[in-house]
């Protein structure tokens, strides 16, 4: 299993490039199951995610070439579906699997994936996919762990009403919604850019698609979809991780090939805390935290547009930073604060109160041996060590390897003291 060793201590500085967002690219390659032509998708990010979506892909029938020339372009080929089925071997280490139940249904009229299970930030359940699939016409059974979704005169328009706003649950029902007979009314629909995203590329294959990016969402299913080429969008989560270490190391750092006004509840947060955020060009960010104390700021997360849970933890190693008292305040997951307990095996000052957590700092960080527990906590825990005296070893990065593209050679391009070792 592989470690990063960080020495901290060093401002950041120059450039970092985004790479394409993760959960963009997910419900992308996904989409391309709802067609029996050729999708291509570029900037297409080098994660793990992203190739174990690609491995389940295969499996049920799609052909897959990356472009040597350009790897982060991927052409899909879904003739047939061969097997519509998600094992629970992917999806227990990948929840977005059940990304392919949607578009497995209104293509091929049958689904059978496994339930997610437990997982390490929430129970994350997949009720509110299946019950939109149900107000779709589909009959949903379940046996020896898998979810068995079937339709097989094709899924109806239907008006499904979000129980809450769920990001991948939005996504799947739209996929499906797209080949059903008649329209469909998505209500308390998340507005997340990937949601967004993701209905830009069903529009180019033919899907007729409204509202998307609002709470409501309209669709005038077809009886098929054809072949489209699309650019994922940047990823904001990311960004925003590039942007709280430009912060928290006291650098002067620009961040390129960015949506900035994805990140726009973030930049608020860290202009009350006294970190400067301004916009060079239309997709370039420059953070700056040279002079002055860093103020503690409370923080709440939210859907989209408000802070993004997953960058909770990477604020929270921030506000260890901050001259004073900040309280963290999680409401998506129940269980996301797998990364306070490492925080303070670093020296952070952090007492959790259920979904709270409070944060006395300025805390004098010091390397310690850590472990990442999830994807953004192992993220949270490079901030940290990129401000620690001394040397941290943070074990299990096969997390951050999930869904950050060659982080150690980005962060080591603006000046971090970070390796890779075996
Ligand atoms: C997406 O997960 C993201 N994953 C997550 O990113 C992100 O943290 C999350 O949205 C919230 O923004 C992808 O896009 C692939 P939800 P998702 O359904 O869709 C509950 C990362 O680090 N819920 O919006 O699974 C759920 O338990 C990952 O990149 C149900 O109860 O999240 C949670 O409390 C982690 N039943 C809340 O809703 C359901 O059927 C929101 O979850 C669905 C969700």
């Amino acid at each position: 299993m592989d470690k990063f060793v960080i020495e901290g201590g060093l401002p950041l500085h120059g450039m970092i490039a985004t790479s394409g967002s993760k959960n963009s690219a997910l419900p992308a390659l996904a989409a391309a199951l709802l067609t029996d032509e050729e999708v291509v998708l570029e900037r297409i990010p080098r994660v793990r995610d992203i190739r174990t979506m690609q491995r389940l892909l295969v499996d049920i029938g799609s052909e897959i070439t990356v472009d040597e020339a350009d790897p982060e372009r991927v052409v899909l080929n879904t003739k047939t579906i061969v097997s519509p089925e998600a094992p629970y071997e992917l999806v227990k280490t990948m929840r977005a699997s059940s990304l392919v139940l949607g578009p497995l249904v209104a293509r091929a009229g049958r689904a059978r994936v496994s339930l997610p299970g437990g997982c390490a930030i929430g129970a994350r359940p997949i009720n509110f996919h299946l019950a939109g699939l149900e107000h779709l016409g589909a009959r949903i059974a379940q046996e020896h762990g898998y979810i068995e979704a079937v339709a097989p005169d094709g899924l109806k328009g239907a008006h499904v009403v979000f129980d809450r706003i769920t990001v991948t649950g939005t996504e799947d029902i739209l996929m499906a919604a797209v080949l059903a007979e008649g329209e469909s009314v998505l209500e308390n629909a998340a507005r997340e850019p990937e949601v967004v995203d993701l209905a830009h590329l069903l529009r180019k294959m033919g899907a007729k698609i409204e509202g998307e990016g609002t709470s409501v969402i309209r669709v005038q299913g077809v009886s098929k979809l054809h072949g489209a080429t699309h650019e994922i969008i940047a990823d904001r989560i990311e960004a925003g991780t590039f942007v709280l270490a430009g912060a928290i190391t006291r650098g002067e750092l620009c961040v390129s090939r960015c949506v900035p006004e994805h990140l726009g509840a973030l930049i608020v947060k860290l202009a009350e805390a006294g970190v400067t955020v301004t916009q060079v060009d239309d997709t370039t960010l420059r953070v700056e935290r040279r002079i002055g104390a860093l103020g503690p700021v409370d923080m709440t997360t939210e859907e989209y547009p408000g802070f993004a849970t997953d960058l909770q933890a990477q604020y929270m190693a921030l506000m260890t930073q901050a001259d004073g008292i900040s309280i963290v305040t999680e409401t998506i997951f129940e269980n996301r604060f797998m990364h306070a307990q490492e925080l303070m095996r670093m020296g952070a000052n952090i007492r959790l109160d259920g979904r709270q957590a409070i944060i006395a700092g300025r805390s004098r960080l010091t390397g310690a041996g850590v472990i990442a527990s999830d994807l953004r906590a192992s993220a949270s825990l490079v901030l940290a060590a990129l401000v620690a005296k001394g040397e941290t070893v943070i074990d299990r990065v096969y997390h951050i390897d999930r869904g950050y593209e060659k982080i150690e050679a980005k962060l080591s391009g603006a000046g971090a003291k970070i390796r890779r070792e075996e």
